[in-house]
């Protein structure tokens, strides 16, 4: 009897998931396997909501973005009946095996439910690029480049109002977006989740700045960032939490830019680019990696490496243990940063 394959994307979603959906069915139906793709998440996986994925399905989806399968933050650790009923599915459905695509929330589960024996892989997205152990994840680039371009649409209006332009990008505790768009877009100064700029500090360099003769300014601030002001740290995040009790972010660049302008006496003005880093086309970058990743889970499920990811490292595609993905966050490393700080102002 043929077996079957399942996969899901968890989560946030992100511009490449379709590539990833896409490489995994069609490797897996090359190796012989019947696909489906479970709808919303773990959710589909629980209720047994599912398509099945064939060489019609998943024909011409490589270019688009969001993901085919739709998604959801669910929490399936929430207790042990929904950790159940996810075992019952998979044992009902038949399952051979799980593909679980998704970041730190889905491929926590995913590790929790491989030690209890469900044999499953995981593939690593998001656009904040905070998955230890693979050296890039899925939806990165692409929000990077929808960053960039921003910066560069923002320099000139900053440049013709002589303002303080603020563009608050996405990064919940890593701020790779921030660096990478910032360093690529000549930021003046970058806030990050992992190194604490105060705002007196980015004053200053706004002040230097107008004394060498630019008037105008360019601040990335990462979400998560920290505002620390009058040596006190402030954390913005909106009065909501997701289905892991994690706070809503947004906020920081409003509090920031306000602080600016009445401080400075210049006008400021602050972009929040929110969730357009995570929609619209991948870039052939991340559309590449989600088809290399894809096709190493699908390959790693074929080999029967359950508890294992698909992991980017270098120019080359392996499997890692899940176990060695979760837990700690891949944050901005020291060295990076500080070429990134060496290029402010
Ligand atoms: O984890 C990816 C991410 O885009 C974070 O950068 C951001 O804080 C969060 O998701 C937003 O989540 P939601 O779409 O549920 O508001």
């Amino acid at each position: 009897m043929t077996k079957l394959i399942g996969v899901l994307t968890g989560g946030g979603d992100c511009p490449g998931l379709n590539a990833v959906i896409r490489a995994v069915a069609k490797r897996s139906l090359f190796h012989g396997y019947k696909v489906v793709g479970f709808l919303d998440g773990w959710q589909g996986l629980i209720e047994k909501r599912y398509m099945d994925l064939d060489h019609t399905t998943v024909s011409g989806i490589v270019h688009i973005g969001g993901t085919l399968l739709g998604t959801s933050r669910t929490n399936v650790l929430k207790n042990e009946e929904t950790i159940k009923r996810t075992f019952d599915s998979f044992a009902e459905l038949g399952l051979h095996g799980l593909v679980a695509v998704g970041g730190e929330g889905t491929l926590t589960v995913s590790h929790k439910l491989a030690e209890r024996g469900m044999r499953l892989v995981g593939a690593p997205k998001t656009i904040d690029n905070d998955i230890n152990v693979t050296d890039f994840t899925v939806g990165f680039n692409t929000a990077v480049e929808v960053a960039t371009e921003a910066i560069d649409r923002l320099r000139t209006t900053a440049e013709s109002h002589r303002r303080v332009m603020v563009v608050e990008v996405m990064g919940r505790h890593a701020g790779w977006i921030a660096a990478y768009s910032g360093l690529a877009g000549g930021a003046d100064a970058i806030l990050v989740p992992e190194y604490d700029m105060s705002v007196e500090e980015l004053q200053d360099i706004i002040k230097q700045r107008h004394a060498r003769g630019k008037q105008y300014s360019i601040v990335v601030v990462a979400e998560g960032a920290k505002l620390v002001y009058e040596g006190k740290d402030h954390f913005i995040a909106k009065d909501r939490k997701d289905a892991f009790g994690r706070p809503q972010l947004g906020g920081i660049g409003q509090a920031l830019s306000n602080l600016l302008e009445d401080n400075l006496g210049i006008e400021c003005r602050v972009t929040v680019l929110g969730h357009t880093q995570r929609g619209g086309t991948p870039t052939a970058w991340d559309r590449v990696i989600g088809t290399r990743l894809g096709s190493a889970a699908a390959d790693l499920a074929h080999s029967g490496k359950w508890g294992q990811m698909a992991a980017f490292k270098g120019n080359h595609v392996e499997g890692v243990p899940l176990a060695s993905a979760v837990g700690n966050l891949k944050t901005v490393d020291r060295a990076f940063w500080e070429l990134t700080r060496s290029f402010f102002g």
